[in-house]
C-alpha cells in the first residue's frame, strides 16, 4: 500500500487516535469484486485515515477464500432484490460511509440504468432510513463516462483525450450517470451528507469473482499457454501492442475513495483515478510471460487477428485439467476469465485521463503499472487460482 496521506496531506486527515464522534463505519457493496475486495483488505487496517474502521461487506455469492481473511461482516445479498434488501440492510444502524463498488449487466445500456439505478435505491432505501450517521457515499464509475456505453462505441462521438472530469455528459444513455443522479438526490435529501465519484481507466486489481478482470484472465492465458507448452501470443491489435496505456490500480482506487471519504477536499466532486504512469503491452507482456515461465512472441502484423476469447472457447476441459495437475482452489474457465473483456481493451488505442484534478484537490496516490501488474499475478499463485 502506498500511504499517500503520511506527510502529504498533514493535518487535512484524521489520525484514527484523532477520530472523534461516532466510529467510522463502511458498507462495501460488491465486497468480492476488483476494487471491493481491495476495500475489505485496506479498510480495517488500523493506520487506514478514518479508522479503525468498522466493515460491513455485501454480495450475492457465499464468501470465497480468497476474501475472507479480512476483517469485513459479510452480508450475502442481492441487492437487484428490493425486499432483500430490506431484510437483510435495514438491521443496520451505524453505516456512515457506503462504497459503491458494484454493477450489474443487461442486454441494452437502458436496461442497465433501470437495474444499476434500481439496486443503487435499494441500498439507500435500506440505509437512509436507519442510520442517522450516514455521512458518504463513494460512487465507482469509470471512462466510459467519456466514451459512452459498450453499445456505443464507435456510434457516438467521445470526449477529447485526455479525459477531464468537468466535461458535460454525452449524449447517450449510460448507467454511471443514472448513478450520480441516484447519489446526489440522496445527498439533496439529507442535509450534511457528501458523495464523491471515482472514474477509473482499466483495473489491475485482484478478484476472480470480477465480471472483467483483464489481469485475471491473462494470467489464466498465460498459464494455458505454459501448460499447452506454446509461445504467450499478443491477441491484440497493432496499435494495443504499441500506444501508451493507463491502467488503475484497484489499491489506489480504494485509497482514493477513503480520501474522499475522510478529506474535505474530496467532497461532492468526481475524479479521475488512474496510476500516474503511462506504459506499454510490448514492455509488460514480457513480464507476464517470465511470471508464469512461458516463451512469448513479439507483435507479428503478418498473423492473422484471433481474439482471444475465440482462442480460448474450447479451453474449459484444458483448465480443469490445469486446476487437477496443480492443486489449484477448484474453478471453472468461465468463473475466472473474462476474454471479452480482455478483447475489447486490446481493440485498439487506450485513452489516457488527466489526474490533474484529483492532484489539485490534495490526494497524490501513485502506483508503477508494472508493479500493479506483478501484485496481481503475485495474489493469483498466492490463492492457488492459478499455477
Ligand atoms: N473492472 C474494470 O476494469 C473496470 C474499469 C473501469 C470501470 N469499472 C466500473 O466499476 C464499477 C464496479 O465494477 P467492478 O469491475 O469494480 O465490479 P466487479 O469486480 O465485477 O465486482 C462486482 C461485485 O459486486 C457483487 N455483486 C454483483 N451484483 C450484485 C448484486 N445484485 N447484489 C449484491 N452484490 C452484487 C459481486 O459479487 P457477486 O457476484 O457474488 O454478487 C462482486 O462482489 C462498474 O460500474 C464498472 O463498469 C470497472
Amino acid at each position: 500500500m502506498s500511504w499517500w496521506w503520511k506527510g502529504a496531506l498533514g493535518a487535512a486527515l484524521r489520525k484514527p487516535e484523532e477520530n472523534s464522534g461516532p466510529q467510522n463505519v463502511a458498507l462495501i457493496v460488491g465486497v468480492t469484486g476488483i476494487v471491493g475486495n481491495s476495500l475489505a483488505e485496506i479498510l480495517p487496517v488500523s493506520e487506514t485515515p478514518g479508522g479503525p474502521w468498522k466493515v460491513y461487506g455485501v454480495a450475492r455469492r457465499p464468501r470465497p477464500s480468497w476474501n475472507a481473511d479480512h476483517p469485513v461482516q459479510y452480508i450475502q445479498c442481492d441487492v437487484s432484490d428490493a425486499k432483500q434488501t430490506q431484510a437483510k440492510l435495514s438491521p443496520l444502524t451505524d453505516v456512515t460511509h457506503i462504497f459503491w463498488v458494484t454493477w450489474g449487466n443487461r442486454p441494452t445500456e437502458s436496461e442497465c440504468c433501470d437495474l444499476n439505478g434500481a439496486m443503487f435505491q435499494n441500498v439507500l432505501d435500506a440505509i437512509m432510513p436507519n442510520c442517522p450517521n450516514l455521512t458518504h457515499i463513494c460512487v465507482q464509475t469509470g471512462h466510459k463516462h467519456y466514451i459512452g456505453p459498450f453499445e456505443a462505441f464507435g456510434k457516438i462521438k467521445p470526449h477529447e483525450t485526455p479525459f477531464v472530469e468537468d466535461v458535460p455528459r454525452l449524449d447517450a444513455p449510460n448507467f454511471y450517470y443514472t448513478l450520480e443522479d441516484v447519489a446526489l438526490d440522496a445527498c439533496k435529501k439529507k442535509p450534511g451528507l457528501t458523495w464523491s465519484v471515482h472514474r477509473p481507466a482499466v483495473i489491475f486489481g485482484f478478484s476472480p469473482y470480477s465480471m472483467m478482470n483483464m489481469l485475471d484472465s491473462l494470467c489464466v492465458y498465460a498459464a494455458i499457454c505454459k501448460h499447452e507448452k506454446v509461445p504467450l501470443k499478443f491477441p491484440g491489435t497493432k496499435a494495443a501492442w504499441n500506444c501508451y496505456f493507463v491502467a488503475s490500480d484497484a489499491d489506489l482506487i480504494a485509497e482514493q475513495q477513503i480520501w474522499c471519504s475522510v478529506d474535505p477536499n474530496g467532497k461532492n466532486e468526481a475524479f479521475n483515478c488512474s496510476n500516474g504512469d503511462v506504459f506499454k503491452w510490448k514492455h509488460l507482456w514480457k513480464v507476464l510471460a517470465d511470471k508464469f515461465g512461458v516463451e512469448y512472441e513479439e507483435f507479428d502484423e503478418n498473423q492473422e487477428y484471433v481474439s482471444l476469447a475465440e482462442r480460448m472457447k474450447d479451453k474449459g476441459p484444458v483448465w480443469d485439467e490445469i486446476v487437477k495437475k496443480n492443486n489449484l482452489t477448484p474453478t471453472k474457465l468461465e468463473e475466472v476469465s473474462t476474454f471479452w473483456f480482455v478483447d475489447l481493451m486490446f481493440g485498439g488505442e487506450c485513452m489516457l485521463d488527466s489526474m490533474n484534478k484529483s492532484k489539485e484537490h490534495g490526494f497524490f496516490g501513485f502506483r508503477n503499472s508494472q508493479n500493479s501488474l506483478i501484485s496481481v499475478i503475485d495474489k493469483m499463485k498466492a490463492h492457488k487460482i492459478v499455477p
